[in-house]
């Protein structure tokens, strides 16, 4: 299993779409740096992260033999395989964002960037970027962001958390290749922030609703239980959650 390290690169998601584009990488093949100068989030978003002193790194995976059910599954196994690493490196109250920010005392330390390579209308591969606030403990204007550093007081060597993820994402990828399906987004539901609680949602007129999220539909969409009974599903771009 490669490990490539940069000093400086604009993303490691581009990077490792590029490299994957121009020759035959392996399972697992992971690109870190320590600073990109155009990190990107979900939806167009830019990540910003100090240089160092987080984790910003991308790893590819070959999924053609999956048959996935839905590329979403995808999501939940890295928020899965992420939740299962700061489990071990002791971090509590862990949550997952829908669709897959992960929060801890509700606040966000990690986020995730799935890219997925389309060959003959199918997903071919994954480069599953993965942004995780380590020992930076200052975030300008962005009251909501946190790191393990915050958390828990303590400093994090980054090559070990990598590791751990990386065991944690092979363990989940061998347990979609068995059709663990139901188990998995069990899993995941399990950790759904704000589950069951009245929650606050704006869609993509800007209107704001409330509702009671249920839990998310095979495809990955979030179930929400709205005022007058009625179980309503939302996809990716069609709603944001507020609070
Ligand atoms: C989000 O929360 O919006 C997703 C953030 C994903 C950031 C990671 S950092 C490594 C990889 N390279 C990128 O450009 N983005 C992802």
């Amino acid at each position: 299993m490669l490990i490539v390290k940069l000093n400086a690169i604009d993303s490691t998601n581009s990077y490792l779409r590029k490299l994957s584009a121009e020759e035959t990488v392996d399972d697992y093949t992971t690109v870190i740096a320590k600073k990109q100068t155009q990190g990107r989030g979900q939806m167009g978003t830019v990540w910003s992260s100090q240089a160092s002193k987080n984790l910003t790194f991308s790893v590819f995976k070959d999924v053609s033999q999956l048959h996935l059910e839905h590329p979403f599954y995808i999501s939940i196994i890295t928020s899965l395989a992420l939740l299962k690493t700061l489990q071990f490196f002791s971090i509590s109250r862990l949550s997952v964002k829908w669709p897959n920010d992960i929060l801890s005392e509700d606040k966000k330390i990690c986020g995730i960037l799935i890219e997925n390579v389309i060959k003959q209308n199918k997903i071919n591969a994954s480069v599953i970027g993965i942004g995780l606030n380590v020992n930076q403990t200052k975030f300008e204007n962005l009251p909501k962001a946190s790191s393990l550093k915050m958390i828990s007081g303590k400093i994090f060597d980054l090559d070990e958390i990598v590791h751990v993820i990386l065991k944690n994402l092979k363990y989940y990828f061998l347990l979609l290749k068995k059709g663990q399906y139901d188990v998995l987004k069990e899993d995941y539901e399990a950790y759904l922030f704000r589950k069951n609680k009245p929650s606050t949602f704006k869609d993509k007129e800007g209107t704001v609703f409330s509702g009671f999220i249920e839990g998310i539909s095979e495809s990955g969409n979030l179930q929400v239980l709205l005022e007058d009974d009625i179980i309503k599903e939302f996809d990716l771009k069609a709603i944001t959650l507020l609070y």
